[in-house]
Order: C-alpha cells, then sequence, then structure tokens
C-alpha cells in the first residue's frame, strides 16, 4: 500500500475545474450548455503578444532562464508597477512565476505551519485555503460580506489578529464577488497593521487592471509602511487574456526573496522562456487591446445584473472589479450548491455555487461574465425559466 503523507489529506481542489471538466463532457454528449463557471477573458491573447512569444522560439530562447526570470521583463514588470501605482520598486525584488496562484503557493508555505494562523477572505480564492490547510496552519477566515459591497471590513479583519497570526492575504478586486475595498477601508486596515509589525501580508491583485464605475484600484504596494512585509502578487493571466500561458509575477521583501528563488529552483526552475519574451511584449506593448476588453467586460457587467435582478427571488449586488457576479439566491428556497448542479444538469447552465469559495459563500451563486453577450441572454433566460418552474415551496 502506498503511503502518502498526511498533508494531502487536507489539500484542497478548484471546484471551477471540476465544473469546467463536467459542462465539457456532457457538451460532448450534445447536450448545449452556457459555461459561467471558468474564470478566464474568452478573449485570444492579442496578437502582438503571441507574435513576441512565437519570434521567441524562432531567436532560439529554448533554453532555461534565471530562476527569478529574465531581467528585461523584471524590469518591466518594476515600469509597470511605477506606471499603474506610481511606486518605485527594483527590479531586483520582482520574481517571474509560472501564474499568480505559485505566489500564493510560496507565501503560504512561508508562513503556514501547525499553530500559526492565517487570515485570508471568505468567499475567496479557493486555493487560499486549501494551502493553508496542507501547511498545517489554521485557517481563519475574514467574511466578505453583501452589507460591506463585498469589500474587506478593516475592523473586522483587524479584529481577527492573534499573537499567532502570521500572513494575512487580500484580495481586490475579488474573485469571487467582484468586490473592490475602497480606499479608505485600505487605509485603516493599513494603519491597523502597524500594531502588528510581525505579520506578513499577501495582496492579491491580480484583477488590478479590472475595475469599473470610476472605482479606483488601490495597491498595497502604495503604502511604504508595510512594504518590508508585503509581498504582492500579479501576472498576465486575467490583464492580457493568457491564462494558459502560466505567466505571473511578484514582488517581495528582501528577506523573502531568496526564499521564494530557491522554492522556484526546486520545482519549476523557471518560466518557459518563450512566455517571459511574450510578457514583455504585453507590459511595454500598446494598452488599448486591454482597454477594450475591459469596455466589453463592463458591457456585459450591466447586462448581466440586470438580468440577475430580474429573475425571481434573485438580488445581484453590482460588482465593481474583475468579471464576476455574485447574485443572493438564498430567498430561492434553493441551497446554492444544489442549485448551481441542478442549473448544470436540467438548465445547461454552468456557474459555480458560493460555498466552494468558502463557508460565507452559502445563499449565493458565481458567475462569471467572460463571455458573450449573447450567452449570458441565453444563460438569464434558462435560469429564469428554471427558477420560475422549480422553485420550491
Ligand atoms: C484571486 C485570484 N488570484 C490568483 C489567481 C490565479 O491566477 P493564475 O491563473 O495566474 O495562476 C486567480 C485565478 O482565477 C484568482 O482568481
Amino acid at each position: 500500500m502506498l503511503r502518502i503523507v498526511p498533508s494531502f489529506g487536507r489539500i484542497g481542489d478548484e471546484n471551477a475545474f471540476a465544473v469546467l471538466a463536467r459542462a465539457g463532457a456532457l457538451a460532448a454528449q450534445g447536450r448545449d450548455i452556457v459555461n459561467l463557471g471558468i474564470g478566464q477573458p474568452d478573449f485570444p491573447t492579442p496578437p502582438h503578444i503571441v507574435e513576441a512569444g512565437l519570434k521567441a522560439l524562432r531567436d532560439g530562447h529554448h533554453g532555461y532562464t534565471p530562476a527569478v526570470g529574465i531581467p528585461p521583463l523584471r524590469e518591466a514588470v518594476a515600469r509597470d508597477i511605477h506606471h499603474r501605482h506610481g511606486v518605485e520598486v527594483s527590479p531586483d525584488s520582482v520574481m517571474i512565476v509560472p501564474g499568480g496562484k505559485v505566489t500564493m503557493f510560496m507565501a503560504i508555505l512561508m508562513f503556514g505551519e501547525p499553530g500559526a494562523e492565517i487570515l485570508y477572505p471568505d468567499p475567496g480564492f479557493p486555493i487560499y485555503r486549501s494551502m493553508i490547510e496542507f501547511t498545517g496552519a489554521t485557517p481563519v477566515p475574514v467574511p466578505i460580506r453583501e452589507a460591506n459591497g463585498f469589500a474587506f471590513s478593516a475592523e473586522e479583519t483587524l479584529s481577527l489578529i492573534t499573537e499567532r497570526t502570521r500572513l494575512l492575504i487580500v484580495n481586490s478586486p475579488a474573485n469571487p464577488t467582484g468586490g473592490v475595498t475602497p480606499k479608505a477601508e485600505i487605509g485603516a486596515l493599513v494603519k491597523g497593521l502597524a500594531a502588528h509589525p510581525d505579520l506578513a501580508i499577501l495582496s492579491d491583485e491580480i484583477y488590478g487592471t479590472m475595475t469599473y464605475d470610476g472605482q479606483a484600484h488601490l495597491s498595497l504596494l502604495a503604502y511604504p509602511e508595510i512594504r518590508d512585509r508585503l509581498i504582492y502578487l500579479d501576472g498576465a493571466s486575467k490583464t492580457y487574456a493568457m491564462t494558459g500561458w502560466r505567466l505571473g509575477w511578484s514582488v517581495w521583501p528582501k528577506p523573502l526573496y531568496d526564499a521564494a528563488r530557491k522554492l522556484a529552483v526546486n520545482s519549476f526552475s523557471c518560466v518557459n522562456a518563450a512566455a517571459q519574451w511574450a510578457g514583455i511584449a504585453a507590459l511595454d506593448g500598446p494598452q488599448d487591446c486591454v482597454a477594450a476588453m475591459l469596455a466589453e467586460f463592463d458591457r456585459r457587467r450591466r447586462l448581466v445584473v440586470d438580468g440577475l435582478n430580474r429573475l425571481p427571488n434573485v438580488s445581484c449586488t453590482t460588482p465593481t472589479g474583475a468579471f464576476y457576479a455574485f447574485p443572493n439566491v438564498s430567498r430561492t428556497g434553493w441551497k446554492a450548491k444544489p442549485l448551481a448542479t441542478a442549473l448544470l444538469d436540467e438548465a445547461g447552465v454552468a456557474v459555480i455555487g458560493g460555498p466552494d469559495f468558502g463557508v460565507f459563500g452559502e445563499g449565493y451563486l458565481r458567475l462569471s461574465y467572460a463571455n458573450s453577450a449573447e450567452n449570458i441572454a441565453r444563460a438569464l433566460e434558462r435560469m429564469e425559466r428554471f427558477l420560475t418552474e422549480r422553485s420550491p415551496g
């Protein structure tokens, strides 16, 4: 009998991938499925970025690169951060990783151990909790409440810190809610963190370019007082429609950088060289492709929110970031997960049940509007029919 170590009994999963597989299997059987489950842009990677990747392969960039990434990409990341957030970071603190997920994997490995507590948003990206459990640390959910516009509450977050808390994970704009934490709340959070100088912070800003209605994204990098303990997570996946390239980047405080480099050397060695050259084209090239994608997401956001608010017993707070809507379905008479399953099996609409993002996700569904306006309209029609016919009581 093979004896895998017990920590693997605690590692979790990302149900969006399971829903994607199930939706694909149903489609393969000839079912007509509208997939609002998976969180990736439905646009192709802009052509000048693809071309840069192809050119890199033709130019012979076929070998290993430095584990932390090629210098011109690290410099491009530093320039992008300066341009977007007005903050100087040294390219020597930038690390290139195979997707944003890898930064959270590394950060949680660095701070998670039995006896330690790690604060993470709930509902939130499921890998936070999964990785915290894997390390043996205690996951402490920070409730992300609809009543608070799905923003972090500085007061509530700070109230959960104990002498055992080692890491606080912040995510804005957020998955799965689309919530953006306003400047005043971030300011209050940072102010309160002054009383906890040994607490590290992981700021997941993978949706940082995606805000709407004039809502500004404020990077935690903008606060010099926490820079010596802030890990910044970003990448190309969402902004440049590059989820399959596996390209992300992080900024590390000096004492952690070498630990991150060693984790890279011990696992993936370096990011695919051609993807790194494509990343330079993404960051240094024209940004009108990003603006065009964002304008289209904004149009769909309105369609999806208006449509959801017209469904029987459903209400949806207007999200101001990312590309997700998180409607409240608690008055439909359904629990969220059985509702998501029934919508896929019976109505042919793939969505994710809120509890897949944590216990505070009960009563909600996550819909990704990274899909065409036509498909969104079809999904809403099917949901309306389903909820009208199948509402218990
Ligand atoms: C909040 C959040 N962080 C990180 C990631 C990971 O992104 P990547 O595909 O670059 O690993 C995702 C992807 O869905 C996400 O939603």
